[in-house]
């Protein structure tokens, strides 16, 4: 099979395998619970992929790093803390949420709906409006309006996907960044396709809010990231509630909530999930070269530029390749964008190729892709999307085009 779905879920590196096989097999206990010898086991494992995690992001503080089942949850998460009494002060029980009645909220055109429900229903919460931020023809977002929406004095969050996992489009978060911090909005930056393909700094992107998932980082499913600004985290309410959340609990005096970052992990955690990313993250450390520890971060961007350099390749010759066939229209920027490679055929709905594409054991993701609103912006119900991953193979781009050219010539009979 030609493996071209990278953007739904990667494939799994062994070690990540082995790890987690080895934690069923060896070490499975629960976490932060036990004093015997196999809780201890479970607990350093589980943080230290925490630790991992802080590398991989280039995150000041460990307690910035939260466990969440994935980007979905993080964005929800953040959405409900900022929408929630205590989202501003931490004051429980009165009505100082960050968002309020008659405030803003910006998302793009091209944001998954992940990072689009859960402003609608904390702008219908607090009386405050979800805004959408623009896109260009050319499938950029449009900064000039973005700029006049932030002059409007009450946008307080703005929520911007990285990289576009229906098109492929690299957004400049870090200027979009400042000028919200300008206009005085928290930003928080969906991760889940840049994590994998690019090297992450929520330092340097000056990210109040960064989120990823592990199944698309190389990773298991069920285990994902939360990235806050510790002030932040420390103002916002609990979003569950639960064991390991809470400092102290009593009838008569109240319950008290336990530091960051076990605040925002109620119940037991995907103690595996977490172990295989971490490991996942050991593993693209590793590929840079083998230097020691003191050096992962160097060898981290490393391995980051090899990766961008073989999937901007990967992405040239698919593009260039699918690009002559006809009736093909590729959508995306034409320059500098991620390794997705997202078309529609005149001839044939997208379901039918992907189907045929199947038969052919090529795995491509076809339909809205979780983006009805960009969708909608490029005029088209859906399309087929092939989303490359630096283990791809331009042969495997080529069973991909060969496979497209026949669909072509079937449904143009
Ligand atoms: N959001 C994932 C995708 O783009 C599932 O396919």
């Amino acid at each position: 099979m030609a493996y071209l779905d990278n953007a739904a879920t990667s494939q799994k590196p062994l070690p990540v395998l082995d790890a987690m096989e080895r934690f069923w097999r060896e070490q499975n206990a629960n976490v932060h619970r036990g004093v015997h010898y196999l809780s201890q086991v479970a607990t350093s494992e589980y943080e230290a992929a925490r630790e991992a995690v802080q590398r991989f992001l280039n995150a000041p503080t460990l307690q910035e790093i939260v466990f969440t089942k994935g980007c979905t949850e993080s964005i929800n998460l953040v959405a409900n803390g900022l929408s929630s009494s205590g989202g501003k002060s931490g004051t429980r029980g009165s009505s100082n949420a960050w968002i309020g009645e008659g405030d803003e909220i910006l998302v793009s055109t091209m944001e998954h709906h992940s990072n689009i429900v859960p402003w609608q229903i904390a702008a219908e919460k607090t009386g405050a409006s979800v805004k959408p931020i623009p896109v260009t023809d050319e499938c950029q977002i449009d900064l000039d309006t973005y700029s006049k929406l932030l002059q409007s004095g009450r946008v307080k969050v703005v929520g911007i996907v990285h990289v576009s996992n229906a098109i492929g489009t690299v957004n400049p978060v870090k200027e979009m960044t400042r000028l919200a911090h300008e206009a005085g909005a928290l930003v928080l930056i969906d991760g889940a396709q840049s994590a994998p393909h690019l090297l992450i700094d929520v330092q340097d992107l000056d990210a109040d809010f960064y989120v990823l998932s592990g199944h698309k980082l190389y990773g298991p499913t069920g285990i994902g990231v939360l990235y806050g600004r510790k002030t932040l985290l420390e103002q916002m309410p609990a979003y569950q509630s639960g064991g390991d959340m809470i400092r102290t609990v009593s009838f008569s005096k109240g319950t008290t909530y336990a530091d960051l970052p076990a605040k925002f992990e109620a119940g037991t955690p995907s103690i595996a999930g977490a172990i295989g990313l971490g490991k996942a993250i050991d593993y693209l450390e590793n590929l840079g070269n083998n230097s020691s520890p003191s050096h992962l971060r160097h060898s981290l961007k490393s391995t980051f530029d090899q990766i961008e350099h073989q999937e901007a390749d990967l992405e040239r010759y698919g593009a260039a390749r699918l690009s002559e066939i006809p009736g093909l229209k590729l959508y995306g920027p034409r320059n500098g964008k991620a390794a997705i490679l997202s078309f529609t055929l005149e001839s044939a709905h997208a379901h039918d190729v992907g189907t045929i594409l199947d038969m052919d054991g090529v795995a491509v993701r076809t339909g809205h892709h979780c983006c009805m609103p960009l969708m909608e912006r490029l005029g088209v119900a859906a399309t087929t999307r092939a989303s490359l991953s630096f283990y791809n193979t331009r042969d495997e781009i080529d069973r991909l085009v060969v496979s497209v050219r026949k669909v072509q010539e079937m449904f143009s009979r």
